[in-house]
């Protein structure tokens, strides 16, 4: 299959190119699409076959449940059995934007999309094409990110196509995504929510407008990484390695400089996400990104610096420790993930 790529401008997405990509979604297709988070892979969530083949299409464990995505409030009761108080609190506060939802499943939803779990993720996108593309199909899109599973996510058009062209109909090309991390995943269907992804919505702004949000315990993370072939996962987001580059990733926690000359006397062709280090001039054999300092813009950049590094060849990428705080934690928690080795 060829895959059609799709140049839409964000700030005004043409219906006449939207509807086309609609069409094909209506048809059983798979479009790669921009949100605000990162590019997600999309296919009608009432079309079982079609939600199949997303995970063909990525390699994605068929037990790691999708997102379902919607363009307007109304559209939750089409996908979820209930809207508890507290999602409708903080649907008005962080919708349309990067805060999704676990809620109790609505029986006609498939149950392919929930990986056969009782719950379903809803997220309602702020990304103008992908509310003008979710409304013009008429029906929710399952949508996770748009990469290979457990690999790192697309920020761009053109890192969805390096390892999806060929296997999905089309990609929409709304240029990079602004926000470059996943969206918050926030289990509601108990009390407090459980944050079971950190994300681009802060847990301190959630906790702001419902009162303490637990974290997963020991016990899931443990569970969700001792294999394949266990019961379906609470968040397979716990999973340890994912979102994980090709080459084997390190944190560095003192002085990376140090770690990236030790790597390359050993002759490594090494790659360096840094900081506010001084760089060295002319350096050899090694690719250096320097990265923001401050936590949006940092996010907004990782997984496009770490694209860039798979591409350039690199052996090994040694991170620059960032540094902590709750404005930093979903930025910790992806470069720990992508530290774990296979
Ligand atoms: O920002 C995002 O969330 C992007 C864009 C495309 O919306 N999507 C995304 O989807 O990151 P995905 O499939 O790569 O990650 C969804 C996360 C996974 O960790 C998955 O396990 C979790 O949400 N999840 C989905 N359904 C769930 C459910 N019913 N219960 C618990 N966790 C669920
Ligand atoms: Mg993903």
């Amino acid at each position: 299959m060829t895959t059609e790529v799709i140049p839409v401008d964000p700030r005004s997405p043409d219906p006449d190119l939207v509807a086309r990509a609609a069409a094909v979604l209506r048809a059983g297709g798979l479009v790669a699409f921009p949100t605000e988070t990162v590019y997600g892979l999309g296919a009608n969530a009432f079309d079982a076959a079609a939600v199949a083949r997303i995970f063909a299409a990525k390699g994605r464990p068929t037990r790691n449940p999708l997102i379902v995505h919607v363009a307007e409030v109304a559209d939750v009761v089409r996908v979820a059995a209930e809207w508890p108080e507290v999602a409708r609190r903080l649907a008005e506060r962080f919708w349309p934007g990067p805060l999704t939802f676990v809620l109790s499943k609505h029986p006609d939803l498939p149950n392919v999309v929930t990986a056969g779990g009782g719950t379903v993720a809803v997220r309602l996108p702020a990304h103008p094409i992908a509310r003008a593309l979710i409304r013009a199909a008429r029906v929710p899109l399952a949508a996770p990110s748009a990469n290979p599973s457990a690999r790192i996510s697309a920020t761009t058009a053109e890192h969805v196509l390096r390892h999806l062209k060929g296997r999905i109909e089309q990609v929409i090309d709304g240029g990079p995504t602004a926000g470059g991390l996943e969206s918050t995943v926030l289990d509601v269907t108990c009390s407090p929510p459980v944050c079971l992804r950190p994300g681009l919505a802060s847990l301190a702004a959630i906790e702001a407008v419902v009162g303490k949000v637990l974290l997963p315990d020991s016990a899931d993370a443990e569970r969700a990484s001792a294999g394949d072939d266990g019961p379906a996962l609470r968040s397979p987001g716990l999973l340890a390695r994912h979102y994980a580059p090709r080459v084997p990733l390190e944190l560095a926690a003192g002085n990376a400089w140090q770690r990236v000359r030790d790597f390359l006397s050993a002759g490594v062709h090494v790659g360096w996400l840094s900081l506010d280090e001084v760089v060295p001039d002319g350096l050899p054999e090694v690719t250096v990104v320097q990265m923001p300092t401050e936590p949006m813009p940092y996010a907004a950049r990782l997984y496009a610096a770490l694209h860039a590094l798979e591409a350039a060849g690199v052996d090994r990428i040694v991170v620059s420790l960032p540094p902590e705080g709750e404005a930093w934690l979903a930025i910790h928690d992806r470069l720990q993930r992508a530290a774990v080795r296979d």
